[in-house]
């Protein structure tokens, strides 16, 4: 298939996708009335980012990683030599978990494990499509429901896994992480742009 059919045939397999989770009876009750963020970019990436779950600012945009630490993404990527249009960029729980914090002000949380394990074989569904030849898990959450076990980001980041299908999937930290460090930081963003020109030259 030449690369425009091929395009408009995993974008309407990815339109499938979406429209059987928003028609799934269990999503209302993971997204309870929030807007969901889906993954987005090329759709013939070599490289797939996961992430954890869309943060106030990709809610209200309705894109991933948008924010302040999809800035530090991409300052990241574009260190690493990687353009982000390239890649696929996506999240594992698509709807924003949030608890009440001051003031009855909505916070970002941790999903559930729950929530990810209700969105991990839509997950799974979505990598299907885009058949990437490399897979980056930005922080623990992402990590875990992708190798389907518990890790520590310490222990086990820049190391290549199997991932789903037999995907060389490597784990790095979260670039949340990265703007909550302080002392540390320069050295933490400089493993970071590692692992991600690591995995684009893998994908490559
Ligand atoms: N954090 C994530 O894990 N994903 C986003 O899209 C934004 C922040």
């Amino acid at each position: 298939m030449v690369k425009d059919e091929e395009i408009a045939a995993r974008s309407r397999r990815m339109e499938q996708i979406r429209r059987a989770m928003l028609a799934a009876p269990e999503f209302a009750t993971y997204c309870n009335e929030k807007r969901p963020v889906f993954g987005e970019g090329a759709l013939t990436a070599d490289l797939v980012l996961i992430g954890e779950a869309p943060g106030g600012c990709e809610e209200r945009l309705g894109h991933p990683f948008v924010g302040p630490a999809g800035q530090v993404l991409t300052e990241a990527l574009a260190q690493a030599g990687i353009d982000r249009e390239d890649l696929w960029i996506t999240n594992v729980v698509k709807c924003r978990p949030t608890m009440e914090g001051v003031g009855g002000r909505l916070r970002n949380r941790t999903p559930t494990p729950a929530e990810v394990e209700w969105f991990r074989p839509w997950l799974l569904r979505e990598l299907d499509v885009i058949d990437p030849r490399a897979i980056v898990c930005l922080g623990a959450t992402a990590g875990s429901a992708v190798l389907h076990r518990a890790l520590r980001i310490t222990r086990e980041r820049g190391i290549w896994f199997d991932g789903p299908n037999g995907l060389p999937t490597l784990v790095t930290y979260h670039p949340a992480y990265l703007l909550r460090r302080t002392q540390d930081r320069d050295d933490r963003f400089g493993e970071f742009i590692d692992d991600l020109r690591t995995a684009g030259e893998r994908a490559a």
